[in-house]
């Protein structure tokens, strides 16, 4: 009789614990696709320091609530979110290009809000460009 209690605790376990890795594999993976032509979308404004400190601005007041003030997803309103808001300095974001992010900050997806309404075009660009500038010392040389 003891062995049958502990198995079916162990069995119980199990079950639990997997439920608990499906549940955390979802909430990281949500399928966000974006069209192609935004691979070639264009900056329309020149990238210097003044867009960079114009997006950090834009960034403190409107995204650092859900990706946090090191823009590592963990604002104080991300616990409420499932999928969690994106951490912005992993590679996955950082090796997109600027039109890319462009897309997603204007458009949205599921709680991440679309900004297009609230937001000018160039303050999304600027915005953009600041993330870009969190892990690519480079980009003021690049462009
Ligand atoms: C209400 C919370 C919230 C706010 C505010 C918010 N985001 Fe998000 N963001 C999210 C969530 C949630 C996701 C993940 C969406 C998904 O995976 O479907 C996300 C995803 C993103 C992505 C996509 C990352 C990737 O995986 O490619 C970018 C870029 C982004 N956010 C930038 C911003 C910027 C810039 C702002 C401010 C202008 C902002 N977010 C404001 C919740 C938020």
């Amino acid at each position: 009789m003891k062995l049958l209690t502990a198995s079916i605790i162990t069995t119980v376990t199990m079950m639990v614990l997997l439920l608990a890795g499906i549940q955390t594999v979802k909430a990281q993976s949500s399928n966000w696709t974006i069209p192609s032509y935004t691979d070639t979308l264009q900056i329309p404004y020149p990238i210097d320091k003044d867009l960079i400190a114009d997006g950090h601005k834009i960034y403190n007041s409107n995204c650092q609530t859900c990706h946090g003030n090191k823009a590592k997803g963990k604002g104080p309103a991300a616990v409420a979110l499932n999928p969690k808001p994106a951490n912005l300095t992993q590679k996955v974001v950082q090796n997109q290009k600027l039109g890319n992010l462009y897309y997603r900050v204007s458009n949205g997806h599921l709680d991440m809000p679309a900004w297009k309404s609230s937001l000018s075009s160039k303050q999304i660009w600027s915005v953009v460009v600041y993330i870009k500038s969190l892990t690519n010392k480079d980009l003021l040389a690049n462009k």
